[in-house]
């Protein structure tokens, strides 16, 4: 624990939920205890403003809308399954995504999964099944005992440890995983079974609040769909869709210069877009995805803070220069509270 940061930290929470003067002179007495810690009140305000402080997140307008579920008395590994069932319960909320981040036990509690929800990949002699962003902690489920259909959407099980004990895993019962099927309004793509799930739930970051690092605090937003239709199913070292979606399109794939991978990217988001629409799952597309960053920065100017932002994760990797964010400079320099990666738990 940083007595410093502490101390910032209460300072901030007094300035923007207008604490009196006689509230933090007392707060800043207990932070001096070894027995310390935050209310729930305290924990959501700096859950909203770590992710508010979030440099590589363009969805940020909405950080105060964060739903904070207060997680931190579970030290048993059944109600930690069962907690993080219900946070992917309520926030898919019937494909109306809700943001929610659940919080537990400081240095206790460990997810080793770097999703809730994530496909499992393997490696083969004809090559990965999956997705091979998932390749070590694939093995390592397998390791625990756990084995997958080998399938190219296998969903892994949930994996999380308290204190020393061995780690356990369950399997997410189906109706918690909500996917979308990808079909194209024009192009026939069914017969390239492309889906992808309904909610990105990073689990593998820390949560940092005024010194303290909570290691297991899953969150999550609802997709912009360039997450899913230019990265996770179109990177080479993904699910390399773009040669198959020109096939489907009837498109030649032999001259770099015919652009045929930018017209087959262009589709595939549109497929990515339409079919989340279609099923009712909330997404947002990077042209107001990024109106909606614009907004956000004007809000921060009005309030008066300094406005921080990590360019080269906030421009989005389809048509960039047609976005606001691409034509200006923005300071990445970190505030805390904030999220921040951690070693892996395995390995
Ligand atoms: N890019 C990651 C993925 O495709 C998800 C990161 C968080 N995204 C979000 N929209 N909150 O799975």
């Amino acid at each position: 624990m940083n007595i410093q940061e502490l101390k910032s930290f209460l300072a901030l929470y007094k300035k923007e939920t207008q604490q009196t003067e006689k509230w933090l002179e007392l707060r800043l007495i207990e932070a001096e205890d070894a027995q310390f810690s935050f209310t729930t009140e305290e924990l959501t305000f700096g859950a909203r403003v770590a992710w508010r402080n979030s440099n590589k997140c363009i969805g940020r307008l909405f950080w105060n809308s964060l739903t904070v579920l207060d997680q931190r008395h579970l030290l048993d590994e059944k109600a930690i399954f069962k907690a993080l069932l219900e946070h992917i319960a309520f926030a898919t909320n019937d494909g109306k995504i809700r943001p929610v981040i659940s919080i537990f036990a400081h240095k206790r509690v460990h997810i080793w999964n770097h999703q809730l929800i994530r496909y499992a990949g393997y490696e083969t002699a004809e090559g990965v099944i999956g997705d091979s962003d998932s390749l070590a902690f694939t093995k390592t489920c397998e390791a625990l005992g756990w084995r997958g259909a080998r399938t190219n959407y296998d969903v892994l099980p949930l994996v999380i440890q308290v204190d020393d004990r061995p780690p356990k895993f369950i399997e997410i019962p189906k109706a918690y995983v909500v996917e979308v099927q990808i079909e194209h309004p024009n192009y026939d793509f069914s017969s390239l079974q492309m889906k992808w799930y309904a909610v990105p739930i990073i689990s593998s970051m820390r949560f940092n609040i005024g010194g303290i690092d909570f290691q297991a605090a899953p969150f999550n937003g609802w997709y912009m769909g360039t997450e899913i239709g230019a990265r996770n199913l179109a990177d080479e070292a993904r699910y390399h869709y773009l040669p198959k979606v020109a096939q489907q399109m009837g498109i030649e794939t032999t001259l770099n210069a015919s652009l045929w991978k930018d017209r087959a990217l262009v589709e595939l988001n549109i497929a990515v877009l339409h079919s989340y629409k279609k099923a009712g799952v909330s997404i947002v597309d990077h042209h107001t995805a990024a109106q909606q960053f614009e907004l956000f920065q004007k809000q921060e100017q009005k309030e008066q803070r300094e406005i921080t932002g990590n360019w080269t994760w906030l421009i989005p990797p389809l048509s960039p220069a047609t976005t606001s964010i691409y034509h200006q400079p923005i300071l990445n320099k970190t505030k805390k509270p904030n999220y921040f990666y951690q070693p892996l738990p395995y390995k």
